[in-house]
């Protein structure tokens, strides 16, 4: 059975680039993105990876570490780092996952027999301080992953997370919010100090309330 919102992410130790990890210990009290790639040396892979490199103050600012997995070997992955570094003018140093023997990519549910009976699709798990998954994308191995998008639903996660709050469609941030249907209209003028638009009784927006 595949992985589901509110499970425990299953931990893990491995070998990476950036060393033998748990993956636990790695995440220590910060949220977490672990993303798959099909393989080494493959395009649409190279330019993921160099544009999460690129990131790296973007993930840093919302406490988010990364982790990225595929199948190869080690010594594979120090040679592909490379040549990400030198293609996307970047430097990586979040860990990628050596996972020969698919140990991730079976607990995590990456490889979808069939699209691939041997390597992963694009998997994205976003792991919450508490070690659960709080979302997952899946795309296939053709289409690269827009992370743009995995910072916009992680602000959209910890918004929810730490105020109470939902985000409405096409929402970016600094964009109004909206109250959870949770809170009563009475609660949330209380709560929200910014103000409440009330639609509906059960439409209500609030300025987004974690920026001035
Ligand atoms: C890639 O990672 O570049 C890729 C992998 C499989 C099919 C198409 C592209």
């Amino acid at each position: 059975m595949s992985l589901r919102l509110g499970d425990p992410a299953p931990n893990f130790q491995a070998k990476t680039t950036a060393g033998d990890i748990d993956f636990y210990e790695y995440l220590g009290n910060n949220w977490g993105v672990l993303f798959s790639h099909p393989a080494d040396f493959t395009p649409v892979c190279t330019t993921e990876l160099g544009r999460t490199a690129l990131l790296k103050e973007e993930f840093a600012k919302r406490n988010v570490k990364v982790l990225a997995v595929s199948v190869d070997p080690l010594d594979k992955h120090l040679g592909w780092v490379k040549d990400i570094n030198e293609t996307q003018n970047c430097s990586v140093d979040f860990p990628i996952i050596a996972d020969e023997n698919r140990t991730v990519a079976n607990l995590y549910g990456m490889i979808h027999p069939n699209a691939s009976e041997t390597f992963t699709v694009r998997s994205l798990f976003i792991i919450g301080p508490d070690k659960k998954v709080k979302l997952t994308i899946t795309y296939p191995a053709s289409t690269g992953r827009n992370f743009n998008e995995v910072l916009r639903v992680i602000d959209s996660l910890q918004l929810t997370a730490n105020y109470s709050v939902a985000t409405p469609a096409n929402w970016n941030s600094g964009e109004d919010v909206i109250v959870v249907p949770a809170v009563s209209t009475e609660d949330a003028i209380k709560k929200f100090s910014k103000g409440v638009k009330i639609v509906k009784p059960y439409l209500r927006y609030t300025p987004q309330p974690n920026i001035d």
